[in-house]
């Protein structure tokens, strides 16, 4: 949603700024707009379109060596050219660039406007840069009307502030909304996403909810709402430019999708202990007996997030015999929870910014609950709120659909039942099947993309269907939901998923012959009756793409993709695969803007 970029140094800052933006289009906007310090003045373009209108709109006569840019994701009023962000104080002295939502913005605009003050956008954002501008009386600098300012605001705010009276400082606020500082040689950049910046700079300061910050082009000083200093340590992020370019590929889904069995290597990297036949998951914090003493395992996360946590809640009562379930923290977020003292919550997040997310973890830690973070991005709301966790180091992930971080998401929850599992009844000899089983996945997972063209081609074959059923039992009942959403969100064909033997309970009446379903059938102990699954629709007609790991009989299926035999606890990991390449391709010949699908945002950072 939402992107921030800012710079203050020796270099153009026009360029820096759109190429900036440029970097956070793949969030998902719809509006754009940047500030600079140009003759003594402040310099505003703004755009109801894309970052490329904006280039287009701002003058090449403009240099600055400040500005200020933003990518604005409505909320508080209409996608328009006068709500787009930088807003200006009514001397245009001030501008702001603001993520996030101010919860007492009615009653801010109410007092300024019996103040005099005249408001000229429907934003919650334009009420910060008049409140600034109110406190920036004489001889107070510009860090202390920032931080007055906001002592009279409530909600979540990554906030930056140009004043055209302070071409040489930037000022930067946190509340709940990621701003990260980029260090440069006598440049300094500012973020909400790295992705905006790594290609200048790989050292960074996250800063922390309340914490403001001083940047100019030499350095930075921090500190919070209530005045005290603190100190930051910078460090290195993993990304590199290169992470955020298409390379060969036309999207950035299918590059995605091809650089899972990568990405899948560096998040079992260092964590496979083949000599104790266990995993190594530092980062969680928890010694033997602490997770002994767990009596119950509860994933929440967020659409694909969630059935991920689904896949995991499997892996976790398969592996360690300790009851596991899942749940949208969407939901639990809304419904008063019980919190229970012996359960491990892990909260699930590539972004680590979804705010539905983000409130389920506040309301665990709230209630005393134990919560472990699975997130991708270090340094992110919900990895900081959580304090210790699993780093997913999936890679940055630009496609608005999830694909190498919910594999590596499942993998993590892998190591974390083979974890739990060895300190309980698990033996020696079942932890070692299973550490080769995740050894061999990367592998496993060539062979499934070595046969993206028979996959391009039974998607050519089922483009037309304007509704499709996804099948699974138990472990693949996860993986059927999670391809149904793929094929949801980037196709736009509708699709369902059940469970195979809910199919006679209701949804066989909806199989017909233009009702194909995607049907998982691993070669486990279920494989019979999948089998007998496939038979229930083809008795009525339904064609059928079987993904198998079995000898299915001839001409049982329409269709069969198939997949290499792997640990059967691990088959969920490699089931995904041939979906998300389904669904890519489905998206593909029906020309869809694959990266980018409509209505969609790649960090949900509203409610
Ligand atoms: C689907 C997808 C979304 C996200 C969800 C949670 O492909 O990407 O369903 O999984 O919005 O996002 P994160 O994982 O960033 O919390």
């Amino acid at each position: 949603m939402c992107g921030i970029v800012g710079y203050i140094g020796r270099r153009d800052a026009v360029p820096v700024l759109l190429e900036g933006l440029r970097r956070l289009e793949y969030r998902g906007y719809d509006s754009a707009g940047l500030a600079v310090v140009y003759r003594g003045k402040l310099q505003v373009t703004k755009t109801a379109g894309r970052v490329q209108d904006l280039r287009d709109q701002v003058s090449d006569r403009v240099h600055s060596t400040v500005g200020i840019g933003h990518t604005r994701w409505a909320t508080h009023g209409e996608p328009n050219e006068v709500n787009a962000h930088p807003h200006l104080d009514a001397a245009g002295n001030i501008a702001v660039v603001h993520n996030g939502i101010i919860e007492n913005a009615e009653q801010l605009r109410d007092q300024l406007t019996a103040a005099g003050v005249t408001l000229v956008s429907d934003t919650d954002t334009e009420a910060l840069a008049h409140l600034i501008a109110a406190e920036k009386t004489d001889g107070s600098s510009l860090e202390d009307a920032v931080l007055r300012a906001l002592r009279r605001v409530e909600g979540t705010y990554g906030l930056l502030v140009l004043d055209v009276r302070c071409p040489d400082e930037l000022v930067v606020a946190r509340n709940g909304s990621p701003i990260v500082l980029g260090i440069g040689e006598n440049e300094m950049f500012i973020a909400s996403d790295v992705a905006a910046i790594v290609r200048h700079t790989q050292r960074v300061v996250y800063l922390d909810d309340t914490e403001v910050a001083t940047v100019r082009s030499n350095g930075y000083q921090t500190r919070t709402l209530d005045n005290q200093r603190t100190n930051k340590t910078p460090t290195t992020v993993e990304a590199e430019a290169g992470d955020y370019e298409l390379g060969p590929y036309a999207d950035f889904m299918r590059k995605e999708i091809h650089e899972q069995p990568e990405a899948l290597r560096r998040v079992l990297r260092g964590r496979l202990d083949e000599r104790f036949a266990t995993a190594r998951l530092g980062g969680i914090n928890l010694d033997a007996r602490e997770l002994r003493s767990v009596r119950r395992v509860k994933f929440l996360g967020c659409g694909s997030a969630y059935y991920a946590g689904q896949m995991g809640a499997v892996l976790v009562e398969e592996l360690a015999r300790v009851p596991a379930d899942a749940e949208p923290a969407s939901e639990f977020r809304y419904r008063n929870p019980v919190v229970d003292a012996e359960t491990l919550y892990v909260a699930i997040s590539q972004s680590g910014e979804t705010l539905d997310t983000l409130m389920a973890v506040q309301e665990l830690k709230r209630k005393g609950g134990q919560v472990l973070g699975a997130v991708n991005v270090v340094g992110s709301a919900i990895a900081r709120e959580c304090g210790h966790g699993v780093f997913l180091h999936a890679g940055p992930e630009i496609a608005v659909a999830s694909t190498k971080a919910l594999t590596n998401m499942a993998a993590s929850f892998a190591l974390l039942g083979l974890l739990i599992g060895r300190v309980r009844d698990m033996s020696a000899a079942e932890g070692s099947r299973i550490v080769a089983g995740l050894r061999a996945l990367p592998e496993q997972i060539n062979h499934v993309l070595a046969q993206e063209d028979n996959i391009a081609t039974i998607a050519g074959q089922f483009a037309d269907a304007e509704h499709m059923f996804y099948i699974g039992r138990v472990r693949a009942w996860p993986v059927a939901r999670e391809g149904a959403q793929k094929l949801k969100e980037i196709s736009y064909v509708h699709a369902e998923a059940y469970q195979a033997s809910e199919l006679k309970h209701g949804p066989l009446a909806l199989i017909d012959a233009s009702m194909p379903s995607v049907v998982l059938v691993p070669d486990d102990e279920l494989f019979s009756k999948n089998i007998s699954t496939i038979e229930q629709i083809k008795a009525r007609g339904g064609p059928v793409i079987a993904v198998t790991s079995g000898d299915l009989p001839a001409d049982l299926a329409d269709a069969v993709i198939r997949v290499p035999h792997c640990t059967p606890e691990l088959d969920p990991i490699l089931l995904t695969i041939p979906l998300q390449m389904f669904a890519y391709h489905m998206a593909a010949k029906l020309g869809r803007d694959i990266d980018k699908p409509r209505n969609l945002a790649k960090s949900v950072t509203v409610e």
